[in-house]
């Protein structure tokens, strides 16, 4: 039987592709497996992480491409030939082609670090996401798993988790705790709920 396999895309630390690896590695995603690595950025940390765990690991940057169709066109193709059952976007800073999601329409997810719909859209992402949640004086935050559509983080919502928010939070604690609490923990629990939905649609 296939593994329902992964295209992970990253531009940088790449700790949400580590907690997939390390639930792969535990036995917790049965029959999941990442058949590719891929980040806009030369150096990305995910990248050493891929490699360490003898994932394929390739460098799609826009500066070796003169323009950004021809960028769009190798993103594509550099997805394709991983032949993914699911598309991961876990901190990509690239706005994906409208290419990749014609292809790949209902099978990418991305992971954002607040509830949406509080905290999301242009120009929401990093720590610009906990300072508006902090400046806004909210008192929970967290982290939504959704499906990407061709507008920014408005794609339909698969999982949500809650934090709570301490006084002596700043953006940088905040941003922490959401990604310990929250994004390591949901991002997994969607991948299996997609590969369960994946192999049961296959009688499996
Ligand atoms: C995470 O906060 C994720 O929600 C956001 O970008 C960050 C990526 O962190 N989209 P990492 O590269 O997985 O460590």
């Amino acid at each position: 039987m296939d593994d329902f396999r992964l295209c992970v895309l990253v531009s940088g630390g790449g700790t949400n592709l580590q907690a997939i690896m390390d639930r792969i590695a535990d036995g917790t995603l049965k029959g999941v497996s990442i058949s590719c690595v891929i980040s806009n950025n030369p150096d990305a940390y995910a990248l050493k992480r891929a490699e360490k765990a003898g994932i394929p690991a390739i460098c799609v940057s826009r500066k070796d491409h003169p323009d950004n169709d021809d960028f769009n066109r190798a993103l594509l193709q550099a997805i394709r030939s991983s032949d993914p059952m699911l598309v991961v976007l876990a901190g990509f800073l690239v706005v994906l082609p409208a290419e990749v999601i014609n292809e790949f329409g209902g099978r990418i997810i991305n992971i954002h670090p607040s509830l949406i719909p509080s905290f999301c859209g242009k120009g929401y992402y990093g720590l610009h996401v906990h300072e508006a949640a902090l400046a806004r004086g909210v008192k929970v935050t967290g982290a939504t798993v959704h499906i990407v559509d061709e507008g920014t983080d408005t794609g339909p919502i698969l999982i949500q988790k809650p934090v709570m928010v301490e006084d002596s939070d700043t953006p940088e604690t905040l941003q922490k705790r959401v990604m310990e609490e929250a994004e390591w923990v949901i991002l997994p629990e969607a991948i299996n709920r997609m590969a369960k939905d994946f192999f049961e649609g296959r009688g499996k």
